[in-house]
């Protein structure tokens, strides 16, 4: 299996093989990741983080992966304080940060621009979500806590709740999820229902979702509730946000008709979809899932920029 200098765009990117891999290596990171054992295994070494849109966990992980590796990082958290401001193109932002580093992670809202990036860059590029399109890294540490929550994925129930349409980390899950032949229920107002294009990736898989607007008879099968902000920044209408914002809130309440063992993730950040109560229930892994994004970028990050396996 070979990672070293690939670039990691969409998950489709990878083999299932490569996908449980990966999950395997990240379990050998997690000491390093909390600090519990040290290493210099990408000494000398750069990652630029180039985020044009905003990010807490995304950005922050990929920094921290990079220096409890005993790397450096390079980057900037807005586009404002660049030559973007100046009129230079995202190709040409590439061609320099190519320049300086030896692996760009790049956040834009522009679906496919981690892709044209590639084009420009001979170090591997990391999507870090290119608009409504993919979030690979994500999707890694969504699985990553459902197989560490739950034992396996294969079998287990799966709503995927929100916003489906434009939600980039739900369209790289349904995807993974199918892969590895979860059951899953898209449950979204009907504005904001799953792309065909998604769902028809999965019954390649032979996964049939079940797609819904009803959160409630969902919940009572399901062993994975994994919720979604309505994104108001992807809609082209505020009207549009107006009318479905608010549509679903996992409570406390909702969760009493749920099975015991029931998870509850989101890629976070969350604003009404999860009320702070839930917080304190053993239902919440959220918090979790966050950490996992460390761990598992730093596999990622040992695997493509070939430090020891
Ligand atoms: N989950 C996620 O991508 O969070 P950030 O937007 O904070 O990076």
């Amino acid at each position: 299996m070979n990672f070293k200098h690939r670039d990691v765009i969409s998950i489709k990117d990878f083999t299932k093989e490569e996908i449980e891999y990966i999950l395997e290596y990240t379990k050998r990171m997690i000491p390093y990741a909390t600090g519990e054992k040290h290493t210099t295994l990408l000494k000398q070494q750069i990652l630029a983080t180039l985020f044009f849109e905003p990010s807490t966990r995304t950005r922050l992980s990929f920094e921290s992966a990079m220096h409890r590796l005993g790397g450096n990082v390079i980057g900037f958290a807005e586009p404002s304080g660049t030559s973007q401001k100046k009129g230079e193109s995202l190709a040409d932002t590439i061609r320099m940060a190519d320049s300086y580093s030896d692996a760009i992670v790049i956040r834009h809202p522009q679906e496919g621009a981690a892709r044209l990036a590639a084009e420009f860059s001979e170090a591997p590029i990391v999507n870090a979500g290119d608009g409504a399109g993919q979030h690979p890294t994500q999707c890694l540490l969504d699985l990553f806590t459902i197989q560490t929550e739950k034992k396996n994925i294969k079998g287990k129930n799966v709503i995927l709740l929100g916003d489906l349409k434009y939600g980039r980390t739900v369209h790289s899950l349904a995807y993974a999820l199918a892969l590895f032949k979860a059951n899953l229920t898209f449950v979204s107002p009907e504005t904001l229902k799953m792309p065909k294009e998604v769902i028809q990736e999965c019954k390649e898989f032979g996964v049939e979702p079940v797609s819904t607007t009803n959160l409630e008879k969902a919940i009572k099968e399901a062993d994975v509730l994994y919720a979604t902000r309505i994104q108001k920044e992807r809609f082209p209408d505020a009207e549009e946000y107006n009318r479905v914002v608010g549509s679903y809130k996992v409570s406390t309440a909702l969760l009493q008709q749920a099975k015991e063992d029931l998870i509850v993730m989101h890629p976070l950040p969350r604003v009404v979809e999860i009320d702070p109560d839930v917080d304190k229930t053993n239902h919440a892994v959220y918090f979790t899932q966050a950490f996992n994004g460390l761990p598992v970028r730093m596999a990622l990050l040992s695997l493509i920029l070939g430090g020891k396996t």
